[in-house]
């Protein structure tokens, strides 16, 4: 519990509250009480990252920004046990010393006192907060962040190693969402321009050593956000939407990009080791996207699934100059749909449509599939201005239908992971599993949905010992590895 004089310093902010709210300890707590029985067919732990900042902000606070925090629950011999851990980065650590946060907000007006001082000693005056998402891979998990490298985590402690830079071979920042093709075991990622005078995305494939393998610049007409990309077997599809970097509007304190659909918008296909120069752009709708589900190739044509925003969401710069009071409107108008893109190679045409007329968010699929032509995929809905959903969906591609597993009253899912059952046969045989919120108990729990059976109740609800505030993406990581 906080002293009520440091509450104090907490500012009315609906993303530092309620299911937002930070938690000030790290814990470690065995036995946790069970409703329902864990299946003897999953045995792991679920890693979740997300922005727990240790203090409260200097001025304003966006919530991509918060101090990256590890929530991990481990599930083994029908019993469950949970842990968190901060990830120790280096403004972490800065911060920890100093006993305040010393990083300004991207809402603040521009500080060129700060930014020239910290320019000046060599470092960047954006924290990396390794807030976003974890993957494992070569052996390793790494907690990701959208400007910077990973940092690497001990499992199953979740102590940080440090920063981590494949060996020294990363020579540009890895963002939140690389693939990992299951049959290779390569891994896909990028970075985008998140700076003035960057224009370029910069691409890299690891081998499933961890060995960069090919690293090649992708030239864009301007500098967009780009949070996601896909892969298929042969290609990585590259996402330019029009949300464009604004160097002049962020020196007049403008959010640092602007949607300019007038750019119009294209998806990029390069064949997986190839030069940036060889990208195929396709024309498309102009529309926003921060995740996508997969991607495969289909005879001539290739499939990509997500989720796409008619413009990018207001509501997500969180900047109160930009919402005027209007957050849940304009939540409501810029919701996102689950969509499909359909690329062919031969005509160079694309078709392109929505899913279904529901909102939907925080896009996953069964990781064995990634690449590769699947049938399902799963996301939450019923979302609100401060990204709180009361429902999980469960696509199902090929029938072009959707069940849906409302969680009831007050509360709120956060990204479900799924996870095969250990001798499960069809892409559904697993369980989808992700932490839930309950506003009026107070309580956390990580809820257990069978994906074969998705509307019925939850196989088991294991209870947490302190509230697990609300976060953005996390991995399952089994048994053997741990
Ligand atoms: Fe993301």
């Amino acid at each position: 519990m906080r002293a009520a004089d440091e509450q104090k310093k907490w500012p009315d902010n609906p993303l530092l509250q309620g299911g937002w709210a930070p938690v000030h300890e790290e814990v470690a707590a065995d036995n946790l009480k069970i409703i329902g029985k864990l299946p003897a067919d999953l045995e792991g732990m679920l890693v979740r990252n997300g922005p727990n900042p240790q203090f409260p902000p200097k001025q304003n606070y966006h919530l991509f920004e918060g101090d990256g925090m590890i929530h991990g629950v481990r599930l083994r011999d029908g019993k469950a046990s949970y842990r968190n851990r901060w990830v120790r980065t280096a403004a972490w650590q800065e911060e920890r010393k100093a006993n305040k946060t010393l990083y300004p907000s991207l809402l603040d007006p521009i500080d060129l006192t700060f930014f020239g001082k910290q320019l000046l000693a060599g470092k960047s005056p954006f924290a990396n907060r390794a807030n976003t998402a974890l993957i494992w891979h070569h052996g390793k998990l790494l907690a990701l962040w959208e400007g910077g490298a990973p940092h690497e985590i001990k499992v199953p402690g979740l102590e940080t190693v440090g920063e981590y830079n494949f060996g020294g071979e990363l020579k540009h920042a890895c963002t939140a969402h690389p693939k990992v093709d299951p049959r290779t075991g390569e891994m896909m990622f990028h970075a985008y321009p998140v700076a003035p005078l960057q224009s370029n995305v910069v691409y890299s494939v690891a081998d499933r050593k961890g060995k960069i393998i090919h690293t090649t610049k992708i030239k864009l007409p301007r500098p967009v956000m780009m949070h996601d990309l896909a892969i298929t077997k042969k290609f990585t599809l590259f996402l330019d939407v029009p949300f464009v970097l604004d160097s002049a509007g962020l020196m007049r304190g403008n959010p640092l990009y602007k949607w300019e659909p007038k750019y119009g918008a294209r998806i990029g296909v390069l064949p997986r080791l190839a030069a940036g120069d060889k990208v195929r752009w396709f024309e498309i709708k102009p529309g926003f996207v921060f995740h996508v589900f997969n991607a495969f190739e289909d005879g001539d044509e290739v499939n990509l699934y997500g989720c796409r925003y008619p413009s990018f969401p207001d509501f997500i710069t969180f900047n109160p100059k930009v919402l005027n009071g209007k957050g849940a409107e304009i939540a409501k108008k810029d919701r996102p749909v689950a969509y499909r893109w359909q690329l062919n190679l031969k005509t160079g045409k694309t078709t392109e449509g929505p899913l279904d007329d529901f909102d939907c968010e925080f896009p996953r699929i069964e990781e064995r599939f990634a690449g590769a032509k699947n049938r399902y995929g799963y996301g939450l809905s019923g979302g609100n201005a401060q990204l709180g959903f009361n429902s999980l969906v469960k696509f199902d591609f090929a029938k072009e239908r959707n069940d849906r597993h409302d969680l009831g009253k007050n509360r709120e899912s956060g990204e479900g992971v799924f996870v095969r059952r250990k001798d499960g046969k069809n892409e559904d045989d697993g369980y989808l599993i992700s932490f839930v919120y309950d506003h009026a108990e107070r309580q956390s729990e990580l809820a257990i949905i069978d994906c074969r059976d998705f509307k019925k109740a939850v196989v088991a609800r294991v209870l947490m010992p302190q509230r697990v505030p609300n976060g953005f993406h996390g991995t399952w990581l089994d048994d053997d590895v741990l």
